[in-house]
């Protein structure tokens, strides 16, 4: 921010806005590799071997691709589809630094992933049995659920593991399944995975470390047993803050969680966010269309919709939106803040608190750089945002 107008990367919000055409993508490149050097940095400093890759679901940008193989070039991929290893091949990356951790992966998606020659992690039993019969011989990991995950809120519950059964992971009951399945088919796993957290910051610490204690037990077991356990996969889940109040995780203290655990496994240790490595670096700039006071309600209506500012609907994340020229402005009431899809729930904010804004201002939503432009659909053939990124800040 400067001089109360909104800054990306040193440059003025709304000026960008004016020259590209809205709804536009902002990228601050640099935040992408400050985030992955940080990362890599607090496992090294513990004596962890890191392996740090991007879940490209998040943010799959051509230009941040091109970045990061150019400007952080240890960061590895995380894929879940056929498409995405395609994606990750076509944009640099080699099959040996793609990891593939997917769900429901059916015959076709098998050989397509086993021609491009990629790590796989299997999340059942009865697809470790699918892969066993595809391609017996393989060497594979396990996708595991150790029942507890570090979230936002700190209930130990996710999307991934809680009270109800998910869709996600072999059990430590079901350990013992597993194994015989890979013994029938000669499979070798060599890596145990789990991704069971989600947007925890350094409150969630505690859980996460149970989460990594129950996981290193597991390993411990495989291990045990004679299986050639190379890496620990621990998945994303790591958090940004959002909020006012909320601090940057602490990853000192969470890479001490790792070595505390998993060093002594004498294994590679993984990481593989989304958020944490790209939602601060994007920025949503949308122009103000209406602004037209309905029966009580002040309503501001932009030119983007769900369909390229979708996370929010799916995930029911938070939304930070703020005008460009007066990013600390006073409010003026609680407003509703509608999109440009033809729905009546494409409403990105209710009983807002918004300042005076007239049609034709620019608002941005910021910390928007996962889970957004890649999740674009092409409802009501409204057209993919614009996107502009900068390797440099000014
Ligand atoms: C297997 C796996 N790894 C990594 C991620 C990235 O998660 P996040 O963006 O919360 O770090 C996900 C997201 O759901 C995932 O399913």
């Amino acid at each position: 921010m400067r001089d109360g107008r909104l800054y990306i990367a040193g440059r003025d919000a709304e000026s960008l806005a004016r020259e590209h055409a809205t709804p536009l993508y902002v990228y601050d490149l640099s935040r992408v590799g400050e985030q992955a050097v940080a990362l890599r940095d607090a496992m090294v400093s513990t004596g962890l071997e890191p392996v740090v890759r991007l879940a490209l679901k998040a943010q799959r940008e051509p230009a941040l691709l091109e970045f990061l193989r150019a400007e952080v070039p240890f960061v590895g991929m995380d894929v879940c589809s056929p498409g995405e290893v395609d994606w990750a091949i076509g944009h640099g990356w080699g099959a040996g630094e793609i990891s593939y951790t997917g769900t429901n992966v059916s015959g076709r998606d098998l050989e397509r992933i086993t021609s491009a020659g990629v790590h796989l992690n299997v999340d059942l039993l009865t697809q470790l049995e699918r892969v066993g019969q595809a391609a017996p011989g393989r060497t594979v990991g396990i996708r595991v659920n150790p029942g507890i995950g570090a979230s936002r809120d700190g209930a130990g519950e996710t999307l991934y593991t809680g009270e109800r059964p998910t869709k996600f992971g072999i059990s430590a009951e079901q350990l013992p399944d597993a194994l015989e399945i890979a013994r029938r088919w000669d499979l070798t796993i060599d890596t145990v995975h789990f991704h069971v957290g989600d947007g925890y910051l350094s409150d969630g610490l505690p859980v996460f470390e149970e989460t990594v204690r129950r996981a290193a037990e597991m390993v411990r077991t495989l291990q045990g047993a004679g299986w050639p356990i190379r890496e620990v996969n621990t998945g994303g889940g790591l958090g940004v803050p959002q909020q006012a109040g909320d601090r940057p995780l602490d990853l000192g203290a969470w890479a001490a969680i790792l070595a505390t655990h998993l060093g002594p496994l004498d294994v590679a240790v993984a990481t593989e966010p989304g958020d944490f490595l790209v939602k601060e670096c994007g920025v949503a700039l949308a122009e103000v269309v209406t602004v037209e006071v309905r029966s009580g309600v002040r309503f501001v209506g932009l030119d983007i919709g769900w369909n390229v500012l979708g996370e929010r609907f799916v995930y029911g994340s938070i939304l930070d939106l703020v005008m460009c020229r007066g990013v600390e402005a006073a409010a003026l009431d609680d407003v509703t803040i509608s999109g440009n899809i033809n729905e009546g729930d494409d409403l990105f904010a209710r009983d807002y608190p918004f300042p005076e804004v007239r049609e034709g201002d620019i608002v941005a939503a910021i910390g928007v750089g996962s889970y957004n432009a890649s999740m674009t659909s092409v409802h009501c053939l409204r057209e993919p945002a614009g996107v502009v990124a900068f390797k440099d800040r000014r």
